[in-house]
């Protein structure tokens, strides 16, 4: 048998042994009501996940994943890197806690540890650099110290703006590392290939659209778009295309042309803007994951790619410095309740997710504007101190409640506030302008929900300004760029 053959069929037993399958997806905490983990961890292994990204080293969430073959990265976040990089015992004793004893067999199939997250983002102003490249070399050690090394990789998940393509012919093979934090990558990558550890990027389609009024929207997408851009032979017809291509030449002229690469997140929000709706979320995943589990790749990379969908479930303490959007990533509901069919195999069959089964809620009732206030001089106060409490980010402009009027919106601010306080009695007052109710005022469009019953268990997930600067940086500037260049096309 020729050596091209024997490699075939070694990817042919990889497909095999993953069902065809590569996707993964982004497993956050930040909800104010979270569900139990057990019961989430069903959820995912109903429906065929294979993957998950975790923010951080949850023991309830390694519990739950405790005794199944889910492939899991853990990550140190950003806060944290600081005191892990100082000095290899500390880093020693992360490794010990939080992989080597969760690996044992029947254990946690830890295959990762994210070094930070985005831990280069222009925002922090260069203050992460030194100690993710500290930290990174002191957990892998630690790593291999513990016998771990070669099946546990660190990593560093990066935005997608440490590289860029220039003007005034922006094209992914014009891509190069931004020279602002050049020197930082390169001593990482020098890291990532000793070890063999794949590069991991997060890719935010939605992001170009939403920082730039001019992105033509189709280009986010995966279906026939009528903006392409050339690149010599290569034609692209999709930004997640161009953008991973320009990270692949910036990692060839860099010195690695085969370093793996992992995209992070990618994902498309539901609501908190005009183009976050369960339509395009699920037009925009379905499009993905037939893409990516396609097996073509990209004009500069063959074969499937690896992603980790962001997100899992919406998240309402997410800080929205990024946008309203910010909460409602998710494929599914706070609840458990999938949004949108989606075939996880890529094929895009009309197969509807599973959802996470015996869920407690509060009960039916909603905390709403008395109909017979009449003096209602303290109602923007009452709105205002509501909405700062609780999560009123789908009243905005283009979101899913935007159209109700003025009984509406305090209706629907003080009914947030009264679930994410577990519908107290003392929650439902605003100056006696609030009546609780049970009978359901939602609209076809418009959903004022009944929280989950599970205590409040917001804890710090290391991501906040994220996207906003994701969108101000780099990536935004090239996608810019390149569609500037297709206008001209
Ligand atoms: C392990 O991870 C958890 C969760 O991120 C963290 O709180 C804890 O400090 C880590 N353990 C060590 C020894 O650093
Ligand atoms: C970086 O760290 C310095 C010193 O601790 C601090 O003053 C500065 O605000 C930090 N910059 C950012 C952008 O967080
Ligand atoms: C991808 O595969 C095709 C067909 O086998 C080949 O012609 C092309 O050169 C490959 N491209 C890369 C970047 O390896
Ligand atoms: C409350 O705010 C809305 C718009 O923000 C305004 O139209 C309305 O007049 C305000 N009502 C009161 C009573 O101040
Ligand atoms: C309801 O609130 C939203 C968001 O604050 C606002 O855009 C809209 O104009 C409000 N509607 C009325 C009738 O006050």
């Amino acid at each position: 048998m020729s050596q091209t053959c024997l490699l075939c069929v070694a990817l042919l037993v990889v497909a095999m042994a993953t069902g065809g399958r590569a996707v993964g997806v982004n497993w956050g905490k930040m909800a104010t009501h979270r569900l139990p983990p057990k019961k989430v961890l069903k959820m995912l292994v109903e429906n065929g996940f294979d993957k998950v990204k975790l923010f951080d080293a949850d023991s309830d969430m390694l519990e739950a994943l405790t005794g199944t073959d889910i492939e899991v990265m853990v990550g140190i976040p950003n806060y944290m890197l600081e005191e892990v990089s100082i000095d290899q015992q500390r880093a020693a004793d992360w490794v010990d806690e939080n992989v080597t004893s969760w690996r044992y067999t029947g254990g946690v199939n830890i295959k990762y540890v994210a070094v930070g997250n985005e831990p280069l983002l222009r925002a922090y102003g260069g203050n992460y650099s030194r100690p993710t490249l500290r930290a990174l070399k002191k957990i892998q050690k630690a790593l291999d110290d513990s016998g771990l090394g070669s099946h546990v990789k660190a990593t560093v998940p990066f935005n997608a703006d440490i590289y860029t393509s220039p003007g005034p012919h922006p094209v992914p093979s014009a891509g190069h590392f931004q020279p602002e934090t050049r020197e930082t990558v390169l001593k990482i990558l020098a890291v990532l290939s000793e070890n063999n550890a794949p590069f991991v990027v997060n890719i935010h389609p939605f992001l170009s659209a939403y920082g730039d009024k001019y992105f033509p929207v189709d280009f986010a997408f995966f279906g026939v778009a009528k903006t392409r851009v050339s690149d010599g032979e290569a034609v692209y017809t999709n930004v997640l295309d161009a953008s991973f291509d320009t990270l692949v030449w910036s990692l060839r002229k860099a010195g690695y042309p085969d370093m793996p690469i992992i995209i992070g997140e990618i994902g498309w929000p539901t609501d908190g803007d005009k183009n976050a709706n369960v339509k395009m979320a699920k037009e925009f995943n379905q499009g993905l994951l037939r893409h990516v589990t396609g097996g073509k790749g990209t004009p500069a990379r063959n074969g499937s790619m690896e992603v980790y969908l962001f997100s899992l479930m919406d998240e309402d303490d997410k800080s929205i410095a990024p946008g309203p959007f910010e909460r409602h990533w998710g494929i599914f509901e706070f609840d458990g309740k999938p949004k949108y069919g989606l075939d996880l195999s890529g094929h895009g069959g009309d197969t509807n997710l599973v959802n996470v089964e015996g869920v407690d809620y509060l009960p039916r009732r909603w905390c709403i504007l008395d109909p017979a206030a009449t003096d209602l001089t303290d109602l923007n106060d009452s709105v205002n101190y509501a909405c700062s409490f609780s999560d009123c980010t789908s009243m905005g402009y283009g979101s899913s409640c935007n159209h109700l009027d003025l009984h509406g919106n305090a209706s629907y601010a003080f009914n947030m506030y009264y679930q994410v306080k577990n519908q107290e009695a003392g929650a439902c007052v605003f100056s006696d302008l609030a009546v609780v109710i049970d009978r359901d005022p939602s609209d076809d469009k418009c959903r004022f929900p009944v929280m989950i019953a599970y205590g409040s268990l917001a804890a710090a997930q290391g991501k906040t300004i994220d996207l906003v600067v994701a969108v101000m940086g780099g990536m935004a500037t090239l996608l810019f760029l390149l569609l500037r260049e297709a206008r001209v096309a």
